[in-house]
C-alpha cells in the first residue's frame, strides 16, 4: 500500500468536505505560534477529543463553545470545580471523562506552569485521561507532529484498506494498525489533517455497515475492496 498516494487523496477530499462541517476546534497550524499560543491549541483539541469520545461531532459542537466561553484557558478550568464541571457536562454522559479534564488541568497547572507536556510521550505519562490515542490527535493537530492515532475509525479504515484478516482486538492486530497509522503521518506536512481525515472517512464514509465505496476517495487503493469485488464485503472486511 501506497501511504503518499492514500495521503494526498485524502488531504484533497478532506480539504473539499472539512469546512462545511464548522467545527470550532479545528484551526489552520500556524508555524509562528510560541509555546504559550501552542500550550493554548492544545488546550483546546485536548477538551474536542474527550469530548468527541463517545460523542458525535454535532452534539459536541454546542458544548464544546459552552465550554470554552466559561473556561477560555487551562488555568479557568484548573480554578473551577466538579458541580461546575459537571454541569456544563450534564446530557453528554460518560461524567468521568470531566472530572479527568479537571484533575488533569489542576495538575498541569501546578506541576507544568499551566502548559500541557509538548509531546505525545510525557503528554500520555502525565496527564490523566490522555492516552494513546488522545496524545497522537493533541500532538499531531496542534503541535503539528508525526504521531499517529487509532480509533475506533480508523482502526476500521485501515483494516479494510490493509484486508487484515487477524482478529480486530489481538495485539498483534493492534501493532499493524499502530503501525500502519504511523506510516501515514511519517514525515507528512499535515499530520493533524491526515489524522482528522482518517477519522472524518471513517466514520461518515467507511462505516461500519453499508460503507459508502462509491463516495470513498482512497477506493482504488482499498485492498478490501478491490479484493471483495464480486464478493460478499462480509467474506473480506473486518470490523
Ligand atoms: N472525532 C474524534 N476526533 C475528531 C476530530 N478531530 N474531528 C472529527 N471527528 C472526530
Amino acid at each position: 500500500v501506497q501511504a503518499k498516494s492514500i495521503r494526498v487523496a485524502l488531504l484533497q477530499w478532506y480539504d473539499k468536505i472539512h469546512e462545511l462541517r464548522g467545527m470550532p476546534w479545528r484551526k489552520v497550524y500556524n508555524p509562528e505560534f510560541g509555546p504559550a499560543e501552542r500550550a493554548q491549541r492544545a488546550y483546546e483539541v485536548w477538551i474536542s477529543e474527550i469530548m468527541l469520545q463517545q460523542t458525535q461531532v454535532a452534539t459536541v459542537i454546542p458544548y464544546y463553545n459552552k465550554w470554552m466561553a466559561k473556561f477560555p484557558t487551562i488555568r479557568d478550568l484548573a480554578a473551577s470545580d466538579i458541580e461546575t464541571v459537571n454541569s456544563l457536562w450534564k446530557g453528554l454522559g460518560y461524567y468521568s471523562r470531566a472530572a479527568r479534564l479537571l484533575s488533569g488541568a489542576q495538575k498541569v497547572v501546578k506541576e507544568f506552569k499551566g502548559r500541557l507536556p509538548d509531546n505525545a510521550k510525557d503528554m500520555e505519562a502525565e496527564i490523566p485521561g490522555i492516552g494513546r490515542y488522545s496524545a497522537g490527535a493533541i500532538c499531531s493537530i496542534a503541535y503539528n507532529q508525526c504521531v499517529p492515532v487509532l480509533d475506533g475509525n480508523v482502526h476500521r479504515l485501515l483494516s479494510r484498506v490493509l484486508a487484515l484478516y487477524t482478529p480486530p482486538k489481538d495485539k498483534k492486530t493492534l501493532d499493524i494498525l499502530w503501525a500502519g497509522a504511523g506510516t501515514m503521518v511519517e514525515g507528512a506536512d499535515r499530520p493533524g489533517d491526515i489524522n482528522q481525515a482518517m477519522i472524518e472517512l471513517g466514520s461518515t464514509v467507511c462505516k461500519v455497515r453499508d460503507p459508502a465505496c462509491d463516495a470513498c476517495p482512497i477506493r482504488p487503493r482499498c485492498r478490501g475492496y478491490v479484493l471483495s469485488r464480486g464478493v460478499d464485503a462480509e467474506q473480506v472486511w473486518c470490523t
